[in-house]
């Protein structure tokens, strides 16, 4: 079975706690993972502790330039990218009347124009080799309106579902697909920080499985997706919820 044994894969967000989940899986099965995050320490011990597969990268993907820039570096010293997992992202509950418009406009940049930066730079080549692979790390509050999450966050995350099913049927035609996962509630500081203690009980209450999710869990969905034997699963948003939100 063909592997992904020296598959070059770019994960951003690598410093959060599900980027870096998927860059040790990522590593597991063989892959280089360029891992991009705008804060470098945890980048520098993931890179210490998981060898030379691992390659730390300062970027902020909402900067249009800085990823132009840094694609161009990565093509000079290790070549195209195969396996692209859009997972930087920032969270924000305030609801619609609570969001002044610099909010607005910074979570579309980073959850929404990053992974679209990204896609942009790496499908072209992508396409030309007839392989590739895109993940989108979406979330369930685009299909509820979010239940804690606010107005911007839920509206970037309907955004990247929309730009994974657009980019899938641009790509299908040659070897590359794109899709995404849909996680709720994975235990990361969004959750661990981010909700009051009274919203965290509630959420036990009403999650059916009766915990939060743990980063791996997530990890192991982008797995199946960037395998080889995946390549008929395309423009699928895969939940990952813990039967929160069943349909
Ligand atoms: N935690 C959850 O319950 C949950 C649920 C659904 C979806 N998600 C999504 O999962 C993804 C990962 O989040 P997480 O929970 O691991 O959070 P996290 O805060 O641990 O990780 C997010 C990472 O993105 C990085 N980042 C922020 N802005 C950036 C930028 N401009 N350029 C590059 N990197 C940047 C941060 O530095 C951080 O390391 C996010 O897209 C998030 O929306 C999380």
């Amino acid at each position: 079975m063909e592997t992904l044994d020296n598959k070059l894969a770019l994960v951003t967000g690598s410093s959060g706690v599900l980027g870096a989940a998927i860059v040790r899986s990522l590593i597991g099965r063989g892959c280089r993972v360029l891992m991009a995050d705008i804060v470098s320490e945890p980048l520098d011990a993931l890179a210490g502790e998981l060898g030379d597969k691992a390659i730390p990268l300062m970027l902020d993907v909402s900067d249009d330039l800085a990823v132009a820039k840094t694609a161009k570096e990565i093509r000079d010293a290790w070549g195209d990218v195969d396996i692209l997992v859009n997972n930087a992202g920032i969270l924000s509950n305030n609801k619609a009347v609570e969001t002044s418009p610099e909010e607005w406009r910074r979570l579309m940049s980073i959850n929404l124009d990053g992974a679209f930066f990204l896609s942009r730079e790496w499908l072209a080549g992508m396409k030309a080799k007839g392989w590739g692979r895109i993940v989108n790390i979406c979330s369930l509050a685009a299909k509820t309106g979010g239940l804690t999450a606010g107005t911007a966050y839920t509206t970037s995350k309907g955004g990247m579902t929309a730009l994974t099913f657009s980019l899938a049927r641009e790509a299908a035609g040659f070897g590359v697909t794109a899709n995404g996962v849909s996680p709720a509630y994975i235990k990361t500081p969004m959750v661990t920080e981010q909700l009051s203690e009274e919203q965290r009980q509630k959420l036990l209450n009403d999650i059916p499985v009766g915990r939060f999710c743990d980063g791996e869990e997530v990890a192991h969905v982008v797995d199946f997706l960037v395998s080889p034997l995946s390549g008929f699963i395309t423009g699928e948003i895969i939940d990952i919820n813990g039967g929160l939100h069943l349909d």
